[in-house]
């Protein structure tokens, strides 16, 4: 197949703004549009009311996504999830015995951890699903069943759409699994899923904020070391928005949970750290204020993504902040990864490095 760039200077540009339409598409294979209810993508048999403990696994960016993933499902099914990076999984011989589903997360289906860790799932007896991108795959043809993605095809190394849409399919599922456990009822099925149609736009309002982003983006560029920090929901989005800012910048970045600052990473707090905190007015952003206040005391230069409740408590020393509009907590996930992807994009740009194509990296790695 041939893609182009059309009007975007980069692949990874082009597939940041396509993903109002692709997480749209997806969360039409998750969710019936006109009623609100979830559903399984081709009616395939999966029933959640047996599963009490599942284990995700995945590689890279699929395991940041199965890392919220693990948020959805504990929060809004109460399934237990082990979760784990694949080429961990394949070798740790963690007894399974429990765990009723094994979950699998990957844009291109072909990762050798994650099919050799759906492998071992299989042989063990496990019933195995995976949220996949390309149908053709190793990984979607093996597993019992195909959940996909519809991001279309990803070029850019650094991986975006497919990303949200991982997140969506996800969150849409863990919904399904809430209803089919009895701890989501019917009337908040609908709340959830009328939220969750709401990301198209949401993704549209973060889009709007890349002028402003671009900006910070430059003094990001004159730093070589960056913190992601997050709590709860978006402590997965500190993980992803780190990682994504050294695959194509080359900036040191670590992503942490903000509770965890006091732990170490405080240690490296001065005037020229800069500091990503990822709060939207959730049920832990007071907390979050707090380690903020801690970056603050030490001079630590905080780049503040919030909501306009966040910015409006006024009680943050936030060298810069970005606001997104207020939205339900269940699409935080999605929205929130919007930002980071452009901070990193036009970080990269503004160093001159390949985006598309940073050094030692590869779109999908085929051995182990
Ligand atoms: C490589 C890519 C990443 C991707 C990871 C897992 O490292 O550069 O963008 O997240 O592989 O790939 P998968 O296709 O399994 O999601």
């Amino acid at each position: 197949f041939y893609v182009d760039k059309g009007n975007h200077r980069h692949f990874m540009q082009k597939e940041i703004y396509e993903q109002p339409e692709v997480v749209g598409h997806t969360l039409g294979a998750f969710v019936d549009m006109t009623t609100g209810r979830t559903k399984i993508p081709q009616g395939q048999p999966l029933d959640f009311s047996s599963v009490r403990r599942m284990a995700i696994s995945a590689c890279g960016t699929g395991f940041y996504a199965g890392t919220v993933g693990r948020y959805y499902f504990e929060r809004y099914a109460r399934i237990a999830c082990d979760l784990d990076v694949a080429s961990e999984f394949r070798y740790r011989e963690s007894p399974l015995g429990d765990v009723d589903l094994a979950l699998f997360v990957s844009q291109s289906g072909e990762t050798a951890d994650t099919l050799a860790s759906l492998r071992y799932a299989k042989a063990q007896g496990l019933k195995t699903a995976s949220i996949v991108n390309v149908p053709e795959s190793t990984i979607a043809r093996e597993s019992d069943l195909l959940l996909p993605t519809l991001a279309g095809p990803e070029i850019g190394v650094a991986s975006t759409k497919a990303f949200t849409c991982q997140l969506t399919a996800l969150a849409a599922l863990s919904v399904r699994a809430g209803v089919d456990r009895g701890a989501v009822s019917a009337e908040e099925e609908l709340e959830l899923t009328g939220a969750l149609a709401e990301a198209p736009r949401m993704i549209n309002a973060a889009l709007h904020l890349e002028e402003r982003i671009e900006e910070l983006a430059h003094d990001m560029a004159n730093h070589r070391h960056a913190l992601f920090l997050g709590r709860g929901f978006s402590y997965p989005l500190a993980m992803e928005g780190a990682l994504k800012l050294k695959e194509i910048s080359y900036i040191h970045a670590e992503g942490y949970a903000a509770g965890e600052l006091k732990h170490g990473p405080i240690a490296l707090i001065d005037e020229t750290m800069p500091v990503v905190v990822i709060a939207p007015h959730d049920r832990v952003f007071e907390k979050t204020v707090s380690n903020m206040q801690e970056v603050a005391a030490r001079g630590g230069k905080i780049i503040l993504i919030t909501d306009e409740k966040g910015a409006a408590s006024g009680a943050v020393d936030a060298a810069e902040t970005i606001v997104l509009p207020n939205m339900p907590e269940i699409l935080t996930p999605i929205v929130y990864s919007v930002p980071l992807q452009l901070l990193a994009y036009h970080t990269a740009v503004h160093m001159g490095t390949d985006v598309d194509q940073p050094r030692n990296l590869a779109k999908s790695v085929t051995v182990e």
